[in-house]
């Protein structure tokens, strides 16, 4: 059976919410709106679960009518599906008289007054997204002032918790993963010291990259948890967005410096290489701008899916321009090994460079792909696996990346005489006959 226009349209609305913004204290203003409906907000309750809405300054276009066709229910995504079902087959007029709805406030209920506020406690445990009903096919306009807070009571304190269900352990995750990074800082710093003498300023900026990586997580880790206690998304923010964009620029530089091979193949860059960091740099800018709209208005906002296109297509053009310079220096890698004499060496760059060039695919296409499959496959409860998930492969690279390209006195990817020459030959050999 082909669904009409209208239905279509609202479950993309409630499938384009696939990833959950945080869910926090809203203030939604609705201007002379006749959509017939409205979907707010989402949220993972517990057993122990309380919506908050405090609506004012409600005005009709219209009076005398049903009222009971207009207002706020919670909704599983499942049973909105079946929802449509039965607005489609004519079971039901209007989604706030299903059964499978949660009423939580119709507007027959106020009765002349022009607000009103409400708690509606949640005891199954599910994912809802808070919608409006507005029943009338368009012929009545509705403004109101939306005041929403969704929030879960800790079991034993009873506090409130007003981080979703499967994300109310992300600062803990965060906060670990800060010390983890802290501590290689701590290890990176000691291998310089002891290896300074064949220390690259590649090896200067790697340290920055991974400070600044430790930074962002310590500051996520605490707006995420100034989010649980406050429901507000005003604690580390606004320092987090500025450690969220000098990483996000450190770490594309860093992939394009290191794939060109600078400072420690050659002391310079090419002038295609300067060009794919004058593209990757700016559209980062624009990245971390599209992340902080997306952020801050939540997956029902107007221009929310603008934003995450923007985001998606600017992170996927970075994505291959770094690709670029490791492509380039393999060719000239490969090049060099057919024609000057030191081949050896010349290979087991070029080893590295492929390995690097893998390694590199695979954390984006991990980073960007399976985790967001795994975030729409996962249960809500389980959401921080995603997280968890996505920051595990981070750190496998930085890890990686850090341990190809240590300073090492020996290291025959950096050194170009003779003796070396030698030792690479030896080493290829030796490789060579561990992979057969
Ligand atoms: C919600 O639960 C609280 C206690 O947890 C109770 O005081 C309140 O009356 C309940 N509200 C409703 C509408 O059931
Ligand atoms: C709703 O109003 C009550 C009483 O005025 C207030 O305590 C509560 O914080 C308000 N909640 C929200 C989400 O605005």
């Amino acid at each position: 059976m082909a669904l009409p226009t209208r239905s279509v349209f609202l479950s993309l609305l409630l499938f384009l919410s696939m990833s959950i913004s945080l869910a926090e204290i809203r203030f939604t203003g609705v201007r002379s709106d006749n959509r017939p409906i409205i979907p707010f907000d989402e949220f993972g309750f517990t057993h122990r679960g309380r919506l908050e809405l405090n609506v004012s300054g409600i005005s009709l276009s219209k009076s005398n009518l049903e009222l009971n066709k207009v207002g706020f229910f919670l909704c599983t995504r499942d049973s909105w599906m079946h929802v449509l079902q039965q607005l489609e087959d004519g079971e039901v007029g209007c989604a706030l008289l299903s059964d499978l709805v949660k009423q939580v406030y119709t507007f027959d209920a106020l009765k002349a007054k022009k607000e009103f506020n409400t708690v509606f406690n949640e005891t199954d445990a599910d994912q809802y997204t808070l919608v409006f009903a507005n029943c009338f096919n368009r012929d009545l306009t509705v403004s109101m002032d939306v005041s929403s807070a969704m929030y879960n009571l800790d079991g034993r304190s009873g506090r409130r918790d007003y981080l979703s269900a499967g994300k109310t352990v992300l600062p803990r995750v965060y906060f670990i993963f800060s010390l983890v990074y802290f501590v290689l800082a701590g290890i990176w710093i000691s291998v310089l010291y002891k290896k300074r003498l064949t220390v690259f300023g590649i090896h200067f900026f790697m340290l920055a990259v991974l400070i600044l990586k430790a930074l962002n997580l310590v500051c996520e880790a605490e707006d995420k948890s100034y989010i649980k206690r406050t429901g507000s998304a005003h604690g580390w923010d606004v320092l987090f967005y500025i450690f969220s964009f000098l990483k996000g620029i450190t770490l594309f530089t860093l992939i394009v410096l290191i794939g060109t091979g600078w400072s420690f193949l050659k002391p310079y860059l090419q002038d295609k290489e300067k060009k794919v960091l004058m593209i990757v740099i700016p559209l980062q800018v624009i990245a971390n701008i599209a992340q902080v709209v997306i952020d801050e208005s939540g997956p029902f906002a107007q221009d929310w899916v603008t934003w995450k296109q923007v985001f998606l297509l600017v992170d996927v053009i970075c994505c291959c321009a770094v690709l670029f310079p490791i492509v380039w220096s393999i060719k000239n890698l490969r090049e060099a090994a057919r024609t000057d004499g030191k081949a050896a060496v010349n290979l087991m760059k070029l080893t590295l460079f492929r390995q690097y060039y893998i390694v590199v695919i695979c954390y984006i296409y991990f980073t960007r792909v399976v985790v967001y499959a795994l975030e729409t496959i996962t249960s809500y409860r389980y959401l921080w696996t995603s997280v968890l998930a996505a920051e595990l492969a981070t750190l496998a690279f930085y890890v990686f990346t850090g341990y190809k390209f240590k300073p090492e006195a020996h290291n025959p990817y950096f050194v170009i005489d003779d003796d070396e020459e030698e030792a690479a030959a030896e080493a290829l050999k030796l490789e060579d006959e561990f992979e057969l």
